[in-house]
């Protein structure tokens, strides 16, 4: 049987030509990101970037045209490396792709060893981890005082999916998120926005999630009428996504909590 990783890996190998074109909200997600990182990092030069999740690189991209940096290494399951070779090309910014599982940061260390990043990214990706174990390890990655931004999925995104097929992930309210990064890290910026979008038919909303690599939700699961004509009955082909936004500065050994547990 696949693991949920395989299974990931290979709904986003599957949506790699249709992805661009479906993706709108993961889209206006990256530039939202980008003008948060705009309001925080005044210093044109970033430094040594680090992205998870990277998918076909547009968010480095577009980022290479706003800011300059050291170095970026951008990481993803699927293999994204010849879009990279073109943007590295098209940019002439140095950006590196390896091909890993974003968790494994013994194989991301080992890329690039003793460096701390300035700046760990993420857009639409860190949903599919656990964040509560996976998220407190970033702060190793990073120099004090060093920017941890990323953009994931709050608890009402595909409320309706959940609702009428019992499916989704694990997604996390904003407060949960003080409660990971607290010890290490100072969040500077944390808010949601709503997004529905409307189909005009169920079956041509299960196709968007087919085209934008979300095919793996819950394994096992099949679509059959009955569920169709109850999510046209039930959400007039609605599907709600719900973006949040988080960007946080990793203390430095002065400025950690008195009671936090790794300053002992
Ligand atoms: C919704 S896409 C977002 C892609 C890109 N960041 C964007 O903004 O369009 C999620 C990406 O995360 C990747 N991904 C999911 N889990 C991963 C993991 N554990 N390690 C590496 N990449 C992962 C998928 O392969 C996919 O490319």
């Amino acid at each position: 049987m696949q693991t949920q990783k395989e299974l990931i890996q290979q709904g986003f190998q599957r949506a790699k030509l249709t992805y661009a074109q479906n993706a709108n909200v993961q889209q206006a997600m990256q530039q939202k990101l980008l003008a948060i990182l705009h309001k925080h990092c005044k210093a044109r030069n970033l430094g040594n970037i680090l992205e998870l999740g990277c998918g076909n690189g547009l968010l480095a991209q577009n980022l290479a045209l706003n800011f300059e940096f050291e170095s970026y290494l951008a990481v993803d399951l699927v293999d994204f490396s010849n879009d990279f070779i073109k943007i590295q090309k098209d940019t002439s910014h140095k950006i590196d792709f390896l091909q890993a599982d974003f968790e494994d940061l013994v194989k991301i260390g080992n890329k690039n060893p003793d460096l701390q990043y300035d700046l760990i990214l993420s857009n639409a990706s860190m949903q599919w981890v656990n964040q509560w174990s996976f998220l407190p390890q970033l702060s190793a990655l990073l120099q004090p005082n060093g920017i941890l931004a990323f953009s994931t999925f709050g608890t009402e995104n595909y409320q309706e999916l959940r609702a009428s097929c019992g499916i989704g992930l694990e997604y996390l309210e904003l407060k949960d998120y003080v409660e990971i990064l607290q010890s290490d890290f100072k969040i500077l910026e944390s808010f949601g926005v709503r997004i529905p979008l409307r189909f005009s038919s169920t079956l041509a909303l299960f196709k968007h999630l087919r085209d934008t690599g979300v095919n793996s939700l819950q394994r096992g699961f099949k679509l059959n009428k009955k569920l169709l004509t109850d999510y046209a009955v039930r959400f007039h082909n609605v599907l709600t996504y719900h973006p949040i936004y988080l960007l946080a500065q990793k203390r430095s050994l002065e400025s950690k909590p008195k009671d936090s547990p790794s300053n002992s």
